[in-house]
C-alpha cells in the first residue's frame, strides 16, 4: 500500500513546511508511544519483558526528541514563514502506536500489536528515510531511528512466540486484522464528513437559490414605507399588534 502511495509521500515530504509538520506529528507519536510503553513496563508480571519494555519506552522517548529537535530546525531555518496549502497530513504517521491502550492489554495481544506496529513502521521509514536524501541530518535520523524499529520488530515477536508458544501467529494475525479494520472505519468516517460536505455544498448552491429569489420578488411587491391597515382591522388598541 505505502508503495503505491509513494508519489504522495514524496509530495508530502518534497515541501519544508509539510516536512516539520510530518516531523512534528511524528515526534508527538513516537513520545506518546514511548509513554504507553513505560507504563506496559509497570504493570507486566513478566521481569524480562519489564527491562525489554523498559528500554523499548527509552528508544520512543529519544526518537520524539530526535524529531521535534529537527523539526524545530528545519522550521527556525526556514525563518518560520506562513506555511504552504495543504499543510496537514494526510497519510497516518510512523508507528499508530497510539491505538493501543496498554491497561486492560495482556502481553500476548500487547506484543502482537507493538510487533505489527514497528514493522509498519520500519517499513515507512524506510521509504521516508529515501525520500529525504537531499536533507543529510533528517537522513541520518530516519537511519537511526530505522535500526531501532527493526530491533522492536524483531523482540516483539520473539517474545511473544515466548511467552505464548502455541498461539503467537494467530495473536499476529489478529492485531493486523484489528489495525486493518482500524483503518478502515477511518476512511469511512473521512469519506462520510467528506460526502456531507458536498452534499451540503450542493444544497446551499441548488436548493436555496429559487428560495432567495421567491423572497426578493416577493419583497419586491410589498409598498416601502408606512402602508395603511385593512379596514375589517378595527379590534381595540389594548395590544400593539
Ligand atoms: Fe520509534
Ligand atoms: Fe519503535
Amino acid at each position: 500500500m505505502d508503495r503505491v502511495l509513494r508519489p504522495v509521500h514524496r509530495w508530502v515530504w518534497r515541501d519544508t513546511g509539510r516536512r516539520v509538520r510530518k516531523l512534528l506529528a511524528f515526534a508527538e507519536v513516537e513520545t506518546d508511544g514511548g509513554r504507553d510503553i513505560l507504563r506496559a513496563a509497570e504493570v507486566t508480571p513478566d521481569p524480562l519483558l519489564r527491562r525489554l519494555y523498559l528500554a523499548h519506552a527509552i528508544d520512543e522517548l529519544h526518537h520524539g526528541v530526535l524529531f521535534r529537535e529537527r523539526g524545530a530546525e528545519l522550521l527556525r531555518e526556514r525563518g518560520g514563514r506562513a506555511g504552504a496549502l495543504f499543510n496537514g497530513n494526510p497519510l497516518p504517521g510512523g508507528h499508530g502506536l497510539d491505538d493501543v491502550s496498554i491497561e486492560d492489554e495482556a502481553d500476548a495481544r500487547l506484543l502482537a500489536f507493538l510487533h505489527v506496529a514497528e514493522k509498519a513502521a520500519a517499513g515507512r521509514f524506510t521509504i521516508y528515510r529515501d525520500l529525504v536524501a537531499d536533507d543529510p541530518p533528517t537522513h541520518a535520523i530516519f537511519e537511526e531511528i530505522l535500526r531501532d524499529e527493526v530491533f522492536h520488530m524483531n523482540y516483539t515477536y520473539t517474545q511473544l512466540a515466548r511467552i505464548s508458544p502455541r498461539a503467537y501467529r494467530r495473536q499476529v494475525w489478529l492485531a493486523r486484522a484489528s489495525r486493518v479494520w482500524k483503518r478502515l472505519l477511518r476512511l469511512a468516517a473521512a469519506v462520510v464528513a467528506l460526502m456531507g460536505s458536498a452534499f451540503l455544498t450542493v444544497l446551499y448552491f441548488v436548493v436555496l437559490p429559487p428560495f432567495a429569489w421567491w423572497a426578493r420578488r416577493a419583497g419586491r411587491r410589498e409598498p416601502a414605507g408606512w402602508a395603511p391597515i385593512s379596514a375589517q382591522a378595527d379590534a381595540p388598541p389594548t395590544s400593539q399588534y
